[in-house]
């Protein structure tokens, strides 16, 4: 450490001298936790000291991690913001410390964007309207189709947007109707306990759409339990394309999956060298990312990494 604020001239010491504080949202779901060791292997790997936090899906751990990193003069702070509101105070007192942040995977909605360096991270509005385009391709037929929305949890950047990217798209058409929308908190039980729930009010649901798979694999076991098959009976569509998700999409469960990628370790760790050595770096580098039918799934999971 002791180059804090990217002023590190030549001859200040190499990668081992750069110390980075990273808090991360939770261990929620499969994703996250393919998130959290790519971003461990890559800064182990580079032989950057990796200060690491887990929130446990609570803002208030966050912002105390963020404040302890500020306190130990890191070199550089990292986080996945667990909520898109409330980070303007503490972004604001890492930036005064000289303290450079790096948002990886989520965005926070501050108005003002010089309280962090880069925005590291998958476009979630694009990927809940491929999701609304693969479902108005899938009911091209159908005169009415009755849908639920699993939400990830309340006021997180990919539930925000995943629901507003499908909503842009099924919105054209008056046939497509969501029934009912809640958060399962992108956890397995939470999709499962939401499911079981709207499935009594719902028996009739055409669709589910799931935030990410986990929830779209509780969904799966609540369709089950009722009776019902899932993929057939009830058609799911997930996103982030992790192993059981694909899984799942390949047994026939899961009718497409829009693939949100969690390895994001190496470019963050880019983004860090880049940053501590004074050099510019790019305000968002948008995540490449593709979707998944069955056949494709069969295809990419004997070399799916995560
Ligand atoms: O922010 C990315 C989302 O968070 C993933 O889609 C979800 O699985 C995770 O919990």
């Amino acid at each position: 450490a002791g180059c804090a604020g990217g002023d590190a001239g030549p001859g200040a010491g190499g990668d081992d001298d750069i110390v980075v504080g990273f808090a991360q949202v939770g261990a929620e779901s499969g994703w996250r936790t393919a998130n959290t060791k790519s971003i461990q292997g890559a800064f182990e790997e580079a032989g950057i000291e990796l200060k690491f936090s887990d929130a446990q899906q609570k803002q208030e751990n966050q912002i105390k991690a963020i404040r302890s990193y500020i306190q130990q003069q890191v070199d550089v702070i990292a986080f996945s913001p667990v909520v898109e509101s409330g980070w303007d105070t503490v972004l604001k007192e890492a930036k005064d410390a000289g303290i450079p942040v790096v948002l990886t995977d989520r965005a926070v909605d501050s108005k003002d964007d010089s309280l962090y360096v880069s925005f590291l991270g998958s476009d979630f509005i694009e990927e809940g309207k491929k999701a609304g385009e693969w479902v108005v391709q899938e009911f091209a037929d159908a005169d009415s189709v009755k849908i639920v929305q699993l939400e990830g949890t309340t006021g997180a950047a990919p539930a925000n947007d995943r629901a507003e990217g499908f909503a842009d798209v099924i919105g054209a058409d008056p046939k497509f109707e969501i029934v009912a929308s809640q958060t399962g908190d992108f956890t397995r039980s939470g999709g499962k306990q939401v499911m079981e729930a709207l499935l009594k009010s719902n028996p009739d649901v055409d669709l589910v759409y799931a935030h990410n798979d986990d929830m779209g694999l509780g969904a799966i076991e609540a369709i089950e339990a009722a009776g019902l098959v899932p993929g057939q009976d009830i058609k799911i569509v997930t996103v982030d394309a992790v192993k059981d998700g694909m899984q799942a999409l390949a047994d026939g469960k899961i009718n497409f999956i829009v693939e949100c990628s969690p390895l994001l370790g190496e470019q963050l760790v880019d983004i860090v060298r880049k940053v501590v050595a004074g050099e510019e770096v790019e305000k968002r580098i948008v995540t490449e990312e593709t979707t998944f039918t069955q056949e494709q799934a069969v295809e990419a999971l004997p070399d799916r990494q995560y």
